[in-house]
């Protein structure tokens, strides 16, 4: 195809290909750290990684080149650099406001969506999605213990759901909110986490596994050490939390739900940020999830998995401040037109959680805006 063919077919179409909707920007002022920019054309060595081989170099620098041809919308752009923050960079979240106020005249739900008398502990609490979703347990009647590597933060906020609870409720006794550390990848410390929560609320009854994180690397220059760490916190803290909770479930015959938190990741490849391992480990938590809940379904253990689509958390917020354009790419590929917030997962996982679905196990409920299904 001749170039001003090409061009003119690009014109109607109105795509734009992914390295010049990424390249072309201005650097924006930023408030980020220089490592938690999405940065364009870093060089392997600059990036601490090993070198690209100088044929593949060339290869790639010819690729983005022709970066209009077919295909170019649908492929990870090899620049994208994202490095998962340290925890002095992460910012700490508000808790959500009037998420239990019904109205006057709304009839009641059906009773078993309810989480009353439960308790529920939910990793990766303290932030993000681990703590809204922790904050919807409450709000349908749970108590909570929050588990984080952070337990500073995971205080603050166990101590700001209980508050906002006696807000909203000042007839109603409050919930019991506890927060308490644990590494997932860790085996001791986990044993030692669920040893604690259930000398403090003397049981527990369901599980929601959120503690994760992503990174953007291209796969050649991925540092094994990296890599290990992200399926050591995706994948063996997801397993290693839910057998020992399967297995104080078991020693007391007692029945109870876990939700895994994969995300659509583990389905479909996201672009234009490349990230296979972390895509990889994703797909490993939803089959671990499909795998428990047939192993588990005689001791009544129901295991399900959610898996989000593109979240605006205060850490992705912070991250498209910085780069409007990845906003406008994803969103431009997610039939309902946005982001979800956090709150959209509050509903999902308090069904899933409750007596509402009984015969549900084994399920993946993608929370995408329709993304995986275009
Ligand atoms: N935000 C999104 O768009 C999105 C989309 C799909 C899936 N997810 C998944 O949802 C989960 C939560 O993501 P988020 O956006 O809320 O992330 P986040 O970074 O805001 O929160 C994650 C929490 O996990 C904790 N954590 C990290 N490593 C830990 C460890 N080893 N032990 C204990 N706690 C640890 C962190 O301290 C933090 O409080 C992750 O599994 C993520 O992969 C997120």
């Amino acid at each position: 195809m001749s170039f001003p063919v090409r061009r003119a077919l690009h014109s109607v179409a109105g795509r734009t290909p992914a390295s010049r909707i990424l390249g072309n920007l201005p650097a924006p002022a930023s408030t980020l750290p220089n490592r938690l920019r999405i940065q364009r054309a870093i060089p392997a060595t600059a990036a601490g990684f090993h070198t690209v081989p100088a044929a593949r170099q060339a290869e790639k620098k010819n690729n983005n080149a022709q970066a209009t041809g077919a295909g170019s919308f649908a492929r990870t752009d090899d620049s994208i650099t994202v490095e998962y923050p340290p925890d002095e960079q992460l910012p700490t979240e508000e808790t959500v406001a009037g998420t239990d106020r019904a109205g006057a005249h709304v009839f009641p739900t059906l009773a078993n969506f309810s989480l009353q008398g439960k308790v529920g502990v939910v990793t990766g609490g303290a932030r993000g999605l681990g703590l809204v979703m922790g904050q919807g347990m409450v709000t349908s009647g749970s108590d909570l213990a929050i588990v984080d590597l952070n337990k500073e933060e995971a205080t603050r906020q166990a101590q700001s759901i209980v508050e906002t609870f006696r807000a909203d409720h000042p007839d109603k006794k409050p919930p019991k909110v506890t927060a308490h550390y644990a590494d997932v990848s860790d085996p001791t410390s986990v044993e030692a986490c669920i040893a604690e929560i259930v000398s403090e609320h003397g049981r527990i009854d369901n599980l929601v596994t959120s503690a994760g994180f992503t990174e953007n690397f291209e796969a050649v220059a991925y540092p094994i050490e990296r890599m290990r760490k992200l399926w050591g916190v995706n994948v063996d803290g997801t397993y290693l939390f839910a057998t020992s909770v399967a297995r104080h479930l078991m020693a007391r015959n007692a029945k109870g739900s876990m939700v895994f938190i994969g995300s659509m990741s583990g389905a479909i490849v996201n672009v234009p940020q490349p990230q296979a391992p972390y895509n990889a480990a994703k797909a490993a938590v939803r089959h671990l999830c499909a795998s428990l809940s047939v192993e588990w379904a005689g001791a009544g253990i129901r295991v399900n998995c959610i898996s989000p689509g593109y979240m605006l958390t205060a850490l992705t917020q912070k991250i498209l401040d910085d780069k409007p354009d990845l906003h406008r790419q994803w969103t431009s590929l997610i039939p309902q037109g946005r982001m979800g917030a956090p709150e959209d997962l509050m509903g999902p996982v308090t069904f899933l959680l409750s007596d509402a679905s009984n015969y549900v196990t084994g399920a993946d409920l993608r929370v995408d805006g329709g993304y995986t299904v275009t």
